[in-house]
């Protein structure tokens, strides 16, 4: 059985103040049950006093990057051996915005990707296509690449081991979000996909999120998806009552009480 992830990727947003207030109201409202995982991805700035706050609470700490090496003469990176010190369990790699602003190849995702499970952070690969992609019938082709470079050389032990995000960049902070069908369509090739490269219990293990606009209201008709596993959420993990509720439908989503 796959448990529902919730992740927030906070982005650029929140000072260490704020960030101690958003996971305050978080860790207050969210009851756990066993049934679900919940996720909050802070910027590199506050992961050492969220890790902190969160101490004795069963909420994960991602990052939202990281480089490849342990050390070395790399102005302005942060390195996997620094994350883990400061108390993180997971790393968003690939995201759209940092392939489109800051570079990231796949090759780069690779590499990362390899490190973190060096180091048992637990990846959470984005993939996702453009609307020029989607539009052009592209968008299984895309994800299909993305997936084979970033599982490069990857044993299934590994494998087994890294989440996937699918987050069209057309339903990225723009309020258009993939239709539960739309979505559903893409996540279960990618499963297909991974059953292909590493055979069908990799597979069935395998969790799959969606990403994109996602909000409390669209949250359950998501996840109710065989193949949607959770969601990467970006603006509504903003704020502590949007994100609680997101948590709410996959509680529901998962056969729990909320
Ligand atoms: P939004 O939820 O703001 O569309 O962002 C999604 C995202 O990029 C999560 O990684």
């Amino acid at each position: 059985m796959r448990k529902i992830v919730i992740a927030g990727n906070w982005k650029m947003h929140k000072t260490r103040g704020e960030a101690l207030e958003l996971v305050e109201t978080i860790r207050k409202g969210f009851k756990d049950n066993g049934e679900i995982k919940v996720i909050v991805a802070p910027p590199f700035t506050s992961l050492l006093s969220v890790s902190e706050a969160l101490k004795d609470s069963t909420i994960g700490i991602a990052a939202q990057n990281m480089y490849f090496e342990k050390e070395g003469a790399y102005t302005g990176e942060v390195s996997p051996l620094m994350l883990k010190d400061v108390g993180v369990h997971y790393v968003i790699i690939g995201h759209s915005e940092r392939r489109k602003y800051f570079c990231e190849t796949d090759e780069n995702v690779n590499k990362k990707i390899k490190v973190a499970l060096e180091y048992s952070i637990t990846p959470i690969l984005c993939i996702g296509e453009s609307l020029e992609e989607r539009k052009g019938g592209r968008t299984f082709e895309k994800v299909e690449k993305q997936i084979e470079f970033a599982f490069k050389d990857i044993s299934p032990e590994n494998a087994r081991k890294i989440i996937v995000a699918y987050e069209p960049i057309w339903a990225i902070g723009t309020g258009e979000t993939a239709t539960p069908e739309q979505a559903e369509e893409v996540h279960s090739f990618i499963r297909k996909k991974i059953a292909k490269m590493y055979g069908n219990n990799v597979a069935s293990y395998a969790i799959i999120l969606y990403g994109g606009s996602v909000k409390p209201d669209n949250a359950f008709s998501l996840m109710r998806e065989n193949d949607i596993d959770g969601v990467l959420v970006g603006g509504a993990s903003l704020k502590g009552d949007s994100f609680l509720e997101i948590i709410k439908a996959g509680i529901r989503v998962s056969g729990g009480e909320s």
